[in-house]
């Protein structure tokens, strides 16, 4: 069975999950998202929302931010552009690839990616993305699975990948990507790293532009 992701795959994946996707994953990253929004409204300003979903993290911003949302499942947005109808600090909701961003360099005050990157059939590429539209002093605020890399715990991610890579994300992602990135990036500087819920499986991950 392939364990490669593809970017339609995934969007079709995510148009399957719409209907449900806020019971099933709403509570179990309440406290992540949380976190997130806390730091992107430290900072204010113009937040790309990068893998906006079902938009359910939109009125949690305070109106200090004005919120752009892209994802690549039209049918997941359809949620998000309702939750927007109500919210006027929402500036544009739309269908974009988070490897392909349709925006100039130095865009955004923060760009906030919640359990999105290992969704991401080549996160490296998106990860460039992000630091691409960033201003400099701005943030990449990140919530993201990290998996074990190696042992019992790694072996079962591994041998996980072929089915979760189907339902749109992966169950195997060492932080050591992350570092490499950051490495070979050199734009960003990791500020923040903590574990989150649930079972400290999941981490935020703060990066700020030179
Ligand atoms: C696990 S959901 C997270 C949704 C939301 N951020 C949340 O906190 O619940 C992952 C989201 O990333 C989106 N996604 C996956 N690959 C993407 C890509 N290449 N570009 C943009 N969005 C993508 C999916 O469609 C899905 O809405």
């Amino acid at each position: 069975m392939a364990t490669t992701m593809q970017t339609q795959g995934v969007a079709s994946a995510y148009d399957r999950w719409a209907p449900i996707y806020d019971l099933v994953f709403g509570p179990v990253f309440k406290r992540g998202r949380s976190l997130a929004i806390e730091a992107a409204d430290r900072i204010g300003g113009r937040v790309l929302e990068v893998g906006v979903g079902t938009g359910i993290s939109l009125p949690q911003y305070s109106k200090r931010c004005r919120l752009f949302g892209i994802d690549i499942s039209d049918g997941i947005l359809e949620k998000a552009r309702e939750r927007a109808k109500r919210l006027p600090n929402v500036e544009a909701i739309e269908v974009m690839d988070a490897e392909a961003l349709r925006f100039e360099a130095n865009s955004f005050d923060s760009v906030v990616a919640q359990y999105v990157v290992t969704a991401v059939p080549n996160p490296e590429a998106a990860l460039d993305e992000f630091a691409r539209v960033l201003r400099p002093g701005g943030e990449i605020i990140i919530t993201t699975r990290i998996g074990a890399g190696e042992g019992f715990r790694g072996a079962i991610e591994k041998l996980l990948m072929p089915v979760t890579s189907r339902l749109g994300f992966r169950t195997e992602f060492p932080f050591q990507r992350y570092a490499d990135w950051e490495r070979a990036n050199g734009s960003v500087r990791l500020v923040e790293r903590r574990a989150l819920p649930p079972l400290g499986h999941f981490e935020l991950l703060r990066y700020r532009k030179h």
